[in-house]
């Protein structure tokens, strides 16, 4: 075991996940006030301005004023070490926030009372049961009228079929917002608007038995309703169970109001002990354990220009375990080349900070010239072992890429390349033709725009793209099929991807079963693997 397995248990890595405008970098600003890394004056004033630095590598996101980036943020509050990693809000942009989430321990699920779950939460939420990860819920914004409280579990529930198990209770919502009931300790923190944007701590705590006391802070109206709530809480609701909580099957639900800096820290002191430290990983050889074994991680998103005045790609990849020193040589697994990472840092907001050791659990961004693929593997040189792959996504929508100056072929090749390593796009070809043709697929239309804006600012390749009406991809599982003798219907389209395993495009589902129909044996899959 190496000497730094305390460094290593006092780190909780987390994303936090919300439906755009439930209220997430607010909450993610509170949190980093709480460990002192921003100060006031530049937190929620600063947000608008803040967003608009982490962002300003891509002009186009301003345009369309939505977040395509995310960033990783580190902070020390009561002794642990806090990584949180931001997930782009947009729905275009949800493969990003899946692969973010390959490199959490946990989730915490924001949203927004007066809404309850909405669907990029539900999409989200699909990835954190696939992979199991333990979800926190925070039910945002009470402070203005929110939905009845057991409809809002409720709708968890059934919606994201997990269990609920609120650790307080909200007293009113909108202007009869009076507080929360903590569960554990039988008593009702008050809640005080006058306490918005500072840290919270004036909140008065009463416990439940003080009846009087209790009366004269809530009222007579909210007591009783208050008290009918609790009893049937306590006769309905799921039991708390930490075991359930870390496999993901029960989530710990709990109220505030992230813009007047209420039920924050409440929630913050519970989450932090509730989450477990970094994880075990699965690779190739089995479980690799963050403090037993030496240094290892795995790429899980490559993002390029994130800032002007560095015009550089960034590889972002998790710590899985042992440490990081800047000093050492490490091997990049599927490159089979042992190498020093340049540049290690820690990015936030505008700001890059360089690294000097790092430790499981930790997220660094490495300069990248151009070797990286996401879900890549690095660890000690003597080692050979690779993480899980990262699923990727199928795409949904399909064009067909066409450089408009055929002199520049070879920036064209190196920019799509390039860009579909960063894992913004898959691209593909005529089944039969060589790269003459390529056909590029993605999750959500807006990556067309960013990859035609990309490849002329960053490339100066000009392109057109000439949709292609297929919306469904299947990958062929049987390796005996020759796929030029299969039956298709007369819409299908065979195409490649890089590795040249053949695919076929389709426009519906029900082309699909007349293939598989036509076909005996024939195994499709949706999903690709890197
Ligand atoms: P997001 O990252 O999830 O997209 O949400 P964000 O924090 O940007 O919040 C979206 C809007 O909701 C912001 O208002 C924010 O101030 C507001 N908000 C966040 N938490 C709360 C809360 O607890 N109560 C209330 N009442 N509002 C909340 P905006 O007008 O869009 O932006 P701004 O002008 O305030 O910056």
């Amino acid at each position: 075991m190496g000497n730094y397995a305390d460094e290593i248990n006092r780190r909780r890595t987390f994303a936090i996940i919300s439906h755009p405008d439930a209220g997430k970098t607010t909450l993610t600003e509170k949190f980093l006030l709480y460990g002192g890394a921003i100060n006031l004056a530049g937190s929620v004033k600063g947000k608008a301005t803040a967003r608009h630095a982490v962002s300003d590598w891509m002009a186009i996101e301003k345009e369309r004023g939505i977040s395509v980036t995310s960033s990783v943020l580190q902070f020390e509050y009561d002794g642990f070490c806090i990584n949180i990693l931001d997930t782009p809000g947009h729905q275009d942009f949800s493969e990003d926030t899946y692969r973010t989430l390959m490199a959490a321990d946990s989730a915490v699920m924001v949203i927004d009372a007066s809404k309850g779950v909405e669907a990029q939460t539900r999409k989200l939420f699909k990835v954190c049961v696939m992979r199991k990860i333990p979800i926190f819920t925070f039910i945002n914004k009470m402070d203005r009228d929110a939905n009845d409280t057991f409809e809002l579990l409720d709708d968890i529930e059934k919606e994201l079929g997990i269990a609920t198990c609120p650790v307080n209770w909200p007293i009113g919502s909108g202007k009869a917002f009076k507080g929360v009931y903590d569960r554990e300790t039988k008593s009702v923190v008050t809640y005080s608007d006058t306490e918005k944007g500072t840290k919270e701590g004036h909140a008065t705590v009463i416990p439940v038995s003080e009846q009087d006391m209790l009366l004269s802070y809530i009222g007579d109206e909210a007591k009783e309703k208050l008290t009918d709530e609790i009893d049937l809480l306590d006769g309905a609701s799921a039991e708390f169970d930490l075991q359930k909580v870390r496999a993901g099957e029960l989530t710990p639900v709990f109220f505030g109001s992230a813009l007047t800096n209420f039920g924050v820290e409440i929630f913050l002191k519970h989450f932090l002990k509730m989450t477990t430290a970094p994880l075990p990983r699965k690779a190739d050889v089995g479980l690799i354990d963050p403090v037993e074994n030496e240094f290892s991680a795995f790429v899980f998103k490559i993002q390029a220009n994130m800032n002007k005045a560095h015009r550089d790609r960034i590889a972002f990849m998790r710590i899985c375990s042992g440490k990081y020193d800047s000093a050492m040589e490490v091997k990049h697994v599927q490159g089979a080349k042992v190498m020093k990472l340049s540049q290690p840092q820690q990015i936030m907001a505008d700001e890059r900070k360089i690294l000097t050791e790092a430790y499981a659990g930790d997220i660094i961004g490495v300069f990248d010239p151009g070797v990286f693929s996401i879900g890549d593997t690095l660890c000690m040189p003597k080692e050979q072992f690779t993480y899980e792959g990262i699923p990727t996504f199928a795409p949904e929508h399909f064009a067909r890429v066409r450089q408009v100056d055929t002199m520049k072929r070879k920036q064209f090749i190196k920019g799509i390349t390039q860009i579909a390593q960063e894992g913004a796009i898959q691209i593909f070809q005529e089944f039969n033709t060589g790269m003459e043709e390529i056909i590029v697929g993605v999750v959500g239309v807006l990556q067309f725009d960013v990859l035609k804006y990309r490849l002329e600012n960053e490339y100066n390749v000009e392109i057109r793209l000439e949709n292609l009406p297929y919306e469904y991809i299947r990958w062929i599982e049987n390796k005996d099929i020759d796929p030029d003798k299969l039956t298709g219907t007369s819409d299908m389209k065979k195409i490649k991807d890089l590795k040249g395993d053949p695919l076929l495009l389709f426009i519906n589902q029900w082309s699909i079963g007349m293939t598989l129909e036509r076909n005996e044996g024939l195994v499709l899959s949706e999903f690709g693997k890197n």
